[in-house]
């Protein structure tokens, strides 16, 4: 015990503490965010050593104490050190003295900054699922209050066939429940702790992994030291979960921009803004720039990706500069997650715009196909006379701009003047032009199209009820993760407190 008191600038003096590269080399500003995350696992590792008498209970009281004093100062207080963790040693012992130095004892920087990101990752990870979980519960709602309302449905952007708004916003509910599953796994694989690994060949006292996994909150132990200091396949795993969920919302997203350019959605004002010059604009930008986090999220898989290939066994400085992707990655997806819920929960969708888009360009044609093939035509044939009908409508809609191709009469004449040219036999003798003048109707045809998980209201409604159940399961297990760490978080400072 004794010696010369060590500055927190010094802790290893003696070594390359200074020069030119200390800037490049320090993580200490972006270290921030990994600041409560240090203080926890200093403490758990300090109540463990205590625990397995490596460290007398005495010193740790002190060393406890300190990190008391020291989350009080805050992050600002910090002066000096390569990094947070060294930051926060040199601090313990400016306060307590060289007792401090025993904080160290049996762990590394390198399986301490890793246990450190997944202890701040996996509080983010959950915000981005609660974020994910929110954008499908507007959606459900939304749904649910749209069953009926016809929309025109798109393939190649022109219009395909008529669906329901429900409909569309239960295939997007989809994708987010499967981006879901993808942040949950990557939860998962997170929550293990590394602590213990040491430099990455274990250490000679006999600490407890368990035990400091289990004071974090961790659902268990990675048990090669070696894999433990060097994955960051975690990380990857997060950012590519993300990625997808910014693929996700670029679609909805671009789909929004598109409905609110034809009148068929009106975005509440505040998730609008105004032009500088043209008086009479209301821009979706909020929309814009969720279409643009994909753009964020790409950056930050890849250049997470490019940070980790070909790194060796076991630390090395480059993961250092891996972390920050992680950090832009989930606060851009997340925050752009929160931003379409908003934009979606407050947004108007015009009825009867959307009704009378869903009858233009003869979207129902497919249906009219499908009439003639179930009243014994082959589906072929049926298609080339509903294909000519459509062809003929389309010259007219182009000459006389008549508006033939939503115009159910003209559809009928023109679907009856095809099937003159092409079949044996007159149009009403494979159906009565009455069950085709339904067909043209594209209620009627959203209504018909009830195959499992097909738009019609009443299969549509089935969907939303199930996906009700599976958000509400999911919404249980985020709740009960949260517990679960607000309760190790709870038993660690009682733990401290049995020192302090
Ligand atoms: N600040 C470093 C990081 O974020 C941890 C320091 C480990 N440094 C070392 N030279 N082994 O990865």
């Amino acid at each position: 015990m004794g010696g010369e008191k060590p500055s927190g600038s010094a802790i290893r003096r003696d070594r390359f503490s200074g020069g030119p590269a200390r800037g490049f080399l320090s993580s200490l500003a972006a270290d921030e965010r990994i600041f409560d995350a240090d203080l926890a696992v200093d403490r758990a590792h300090v109540v463990m050593l205590a625990e397995q008498e490596i460290v007398d209970d005495g010193s740790a009281g002190e060393v406890l104490g300190a990190l008391d004093a020291i989350e009080a100062a805050g992050f600002d207080a910090l002066s000096n050190g390569e990094d947070v963790h060294e930051a926060i040693e040199g601090a313990v012992i400016d306060h307590v003295g060289p007792v401090g130095g025993k904080m160290h004892t049996a762990r590394s920087r390198n399986d301490e900054v890793a246990t450190c990101i997944r202890y701040r990752l996996r509080e983010d990870l959950l915000d981005a699922i609660e974020a994910v979980c929110g954008l499908r519960e507007a959606s459900l709602t939304i749904g649910a209050d749209h069953l009926d309302t016809t929309m025109p449905g798109y393939t190649h952007l022109q219009p395909a066939q008529p669906t329901t708004v429900a409909h569309y916003l239960r295939s997007y509910e989809a994708a987010l429940r499967r981006d879901t599953e993808r942040l949950s796994g990557a939860f998962e694989r997170t929550n293990r702790s590394p602590l213990g690994a040491g430099a990455f060949a274990g250490t000679t006292f006999d600490i407890d992994r368990e035990r400091t996994a289990e004071l974090l909150g961790f659902d268990s132990v990675l048990a090669n030291s070696m894999d433990a200091v060097s994955t960051r396949d975690f990380c990857f795993e997060a950012v590519s979960a993300l990625a997808g969920v910014s693929l996700t919302l670029s679609g909805i997203a671009e789909d929004l921009l598109h409905f609110s350019n034809r009148g068929y959605l009106t975005l509440a004002d505040e998730y609008a803004s105004t032009s500088s010059i043209m008086p009479q604009k209301k821009n979706p930008d909020t929309l814009e720039l969720v279409r643009a986090t994909a753009g964020d999220a790409s950056a930050g898989l890849n250049g997470l990706f490019a940070t980790l290939k070909g790194l060796p066994r076991a630390y090395n400085r480059d993961l250092q500069d891996a972390t920050s992707h992680v950090w832009q990655t989930v606060d851009a997806v997340t925050e752009a997650t929160d931003v379409t819920a908003g934009a979606l929960a407050t947004a108007t969708w015009n009825e009867s715009v959307l009704a009378d888009a869903a009858a233009e360009g003869f979207p129902t044609a497919t249906g009219v196909a499908d009439l003639l093939a179930a009243n014994g035509l082959p589906f072929r044939t049926a298609h080339e006379v509903v294909a000519s009908a459509a062809r003929n409508l389309a010259d007219a809609n182009a000459n006389t701009g008549t508006g033939a191709l939503a115009d159910p009469e003209a559809q009928l004449d023109a679907i009856d003047a095809a099937a003159g040219t092409i079949l044996d036999h007159a149009l009403d003798e494979y159906v009565p032009r009455e069950a085709l003048a339904a067909t043209l109707d594209p209620t009627e045809s959203v209504a018909s199209r009830d195959s499992a998980g097909g738009p019609a209201p009443d299969a549509v409604s089935g969907a939303l009820a199930d996906a009700r159940e599976v958000l509400a399961a999911d919404e249980a297990t985020l709740a009960d993760r949260r517990d679960r760490l607000a309760t190790a978080e709870d038993t660690l400072s009682q733990e401290v407190g049995v020192y302090v």
